[in-house]
């Protein structure tokens, strides 16, 4: 499968949870084995290995890590991304992951949307990310996946336990991948 730069589509999870382990680095993974099986490349961004200084703090500018994340999202074709709902709105971590990208990164790129949620499910999270998605020209698909009490959507293999919300995680995988193909 191509993508934009006419090599293997590329594609890179982001999540607003720190480590792999978290619900949103499962539930991240879980969408990246999904696009992998679709024939895509998918790498990891782990906040925990790799940290993103808050934008503004002494030595950002310069930081490495920016440096390197910067360049893989501009090497990526889509983004799969996962943030956990603090306060009503994605997590202080998920939006300074997002304040690294401009649109010279990802102007025309295609984003697949999920959340977390300790209570009940809703949609403010999706749609602030959403919102927030149009300031750097990204595309975010249609398609898009709340979890809410997520404490009890994992089983202790970290697979869902709900098939519906595995046919809708496969659903917005799927369309992230057919939707960047159509934009490449
Ligand atoms: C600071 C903070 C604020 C939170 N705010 C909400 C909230 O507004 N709504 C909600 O349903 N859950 C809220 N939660 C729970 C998280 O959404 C939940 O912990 C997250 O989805 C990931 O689950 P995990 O902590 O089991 O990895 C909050 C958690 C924290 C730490």
């Amino acid at each position: 499968m191509l993508g934009k730069f006419g090599e293997k589509m590329k594609i890179l999870g982001l999540s607003g949870e720190y480590r792999t382990t978290s619900k949103c680095g499962m539930l991240v993974n879980l969408a990246l084995d999904i696009a992998k099986d679709l024939g895509a490349e998918t790498i990891f961004w782990d906040l925990d290995v790799d940290p993103l200084p808050i934008v503004g703090e002494e030595g950002c500018w310069e930081n490495e890590n920016v440096k390197r994340f910067q360049e893989l999202a501009t090497e990526c074709d889509a983004f799969l991304v996962s943030s956990p709902e603090y306060h009503g709105t994605m997590s202080g971590a998920m939006k300074n992951t997002f304040d690294w990208l401009y649109s010279k990164h990802v102007s025309g790129k295609v984003f697949g949307l999920m959340s977390t949620l300790g209570g009940a499910q809703n949609s403010n999270t999706l749609n602030h990310m959403r919102i927030m998605l149009r300031w750097i020209h990204g595309w975010p698909v249609p398609e898009q996946l709340a979890i809410g009490k997520v404490k009890e959507a994992f089983d202790d293999n970290g697979q869902l336990i709900d098939p519906e919300i595995v046919e809708r995680l496969e659903k917005l995988v799927n369309s992230v991948v057919e939707t960047s193909k159509k934009l490449s």
